[in-house]
């Protein structure tokens, strides 16, 4: 297993790239089932999660290549049984439900188990399919879902779920009639997927707001499409440029998109600019203050930047709050940021923060993705050395962050465990 060690202290500067976004391109890749002949996708980026992706694409009876930043994939024999191997090491492998019940009227997708950051249920996406006319049953840890064809229905999400509304757009891109998805999701991330599926022929509109409507259409084709850059990734270096008192130019920074957490890096003493060539971070005047913050879905702050803002807010001055609401348990980097120097009280689902004035290195342990990049975010803030085990989850969504971070002067490598 690797771990990465990171000499902190040393200020971030110069330019940064952002990579196409993971949480775009993974329903995309799965919404390649749909359109017949090839579909090729730019901007893809080179991850664990992505590669898993093709896996399943693969056993599910696809054609796919992977060269740089560009996947290409068609449809050969299609299959239905997503397997538990793959399903257990990515939550997101059950976005295939809704393509493989549309196309093929009966899908096997292994349940996927609970994760590190709470329980995460698929019930929202089987009452919709429900609605649709599937019906489903729980075989040895599969869920096996069939109907004769999937027919356009009148959904309301209880809550505005990502993975749900993004599994029923690609089985309602292929129903028959019309579906309305009300109290939909509107992350950047499913109105891509959104255009992906227009680009192939879909009749979809309202994405990004929270009615979406869609118009099935008998079939899709193959097209090309560049999947937008990653806006958790750009949040990630926004933290980082100001954590290390440094300056990083963000280069295909999806600003518009991250409107929630550039209004809080602001209040909180960031400067934001956004220029030709990308978005120029640093400290406005070298102090941070503490701000309250509570996660929400889009447009509202994102739970995938609670752990990197709290990091920031364990250097500011005075105290913050943040309330995390999407997901229960997602406090796991609180410990480890605690045992580097930091001062955080936990009362349910709210940390309570306060500045301290400097963190130093230690062995710490990554528990998710996100967690991962704040242990990375404060291990370059901090004096001496960090070692940030587990990376393996760091892999599931950063494409070569190391070099990325070497390139703007951070003391960063990669060692066995
Ligand atoms: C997606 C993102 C993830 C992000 C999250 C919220 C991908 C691959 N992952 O996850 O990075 O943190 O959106 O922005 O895009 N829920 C139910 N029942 C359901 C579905 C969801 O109770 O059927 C609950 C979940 O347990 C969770 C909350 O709703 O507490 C949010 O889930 P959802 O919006 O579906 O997130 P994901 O699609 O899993």
């Amino acid at each position: 297993m690797d771990k990465l060690v990171i000499e902190g202290g040393v200020s971030l500067n110069g330019p940064i790239r952002v990579s196409g976004s993971k949480n775009a391109a993974l329903p995309i890749l799965l919404a390649c089932i749909l359109p017949e002949g090839p579909v090729c996708l730019h901007n893809v980026p080179r991850l664990r999660d992505i590669h898993t992706t093709l896996k399943l694409l693969d056993i599910l009876g696809c054609e796919t290549s992977f060269e740089g930043n560009t996947v290409c994939s068609e449809v050969k024999d299609l299959k239905i049984e997503a397997p538990y191997d793959l399903v257990k090491t990515m939550r997101a492998s059950v976005l295939c439900l809704g393509p493989l019940l549309a196309l093929k009227g009966e899908a096997k997708v292994a349940l996927p188990g609970g994760c590190a950051i709470g329980a995460r249920p698929v019930d929202l996406h089987l009452t919709a399919f429900e609605q649709m006319g599937a019906t489903f049953d729980l075989d040895s840890g599969y869920i096996h879902g069939k109907c004769d064809k999937l027919k356009g229905a009148h959904i309301h999400f209880d809550f505005p779920t990502v993975g749900g509304t993004e599994n029923v757009l690609m089985a309602a891109s292929f129903a028959e009639g019309e579906t309305i998805i009300e109290n939909a999701a509107r992350e950047p991330e499913v109105v891509d997927l959104a255009n992906f599926l227009i680009a192939c022929g879909a009749k979809i509109s309202g994405h990004g707001t929270s009615i979406i409507t869609v118009q099935g259409v008998p079939s899709l084709k193959g097209s090309n499409y560049k999947v937008m850059p990653d806006r958790i990734e750009a949040g990630t270096y926004m933290v980082a440029a100001a954590m290390t008192d440094g300056e990083l130019l963000i280069q295909d920074c999806p600003f518009q998109e991250l409107e929630s957490v550039v209004y809080k890096l602001r209040k909180m003493g960031v400067s934001l600019e956004e220029e030709e060539g990308g978005v120029r971070v640093r400290r406005a005047n070298g102090l941070l203050s503490g701000v309250d913050i509570t996660t929400q879905p889009y447009p509202g702050f994102p739970t995938d930047m609670q752990a990197q803002l709290m990091t920031l807010m364990c250097l500011a001055n005075g105290a913050g709050t943040i309330e995390e609401k999407i997901f229960e348990n997602r406090f796991m980097h609180v410990q480890e940021l605690v045992r580097m120097g930091a001062n955080i009280k936990l009362k349910g689902r709210t940390a309570m923060i306060r500045g301290v004035e400097r963190m130093t290195g230690a062995p710490v342990m990554a528990s998710d993705l996100r967690a991962s990049a704040s242990l990375v975010v404060a291990g370059l803030a901090a004096e001496g050395r960090t070692d940030v085990q587990r990376i393996y989850h760091l892999d599931r969504g950063y494409e070569k962050l190391e070099d990325k971070l070497s390139a703007v002067g951070a003391k960063v490598w990669r060692e066995k465990e």
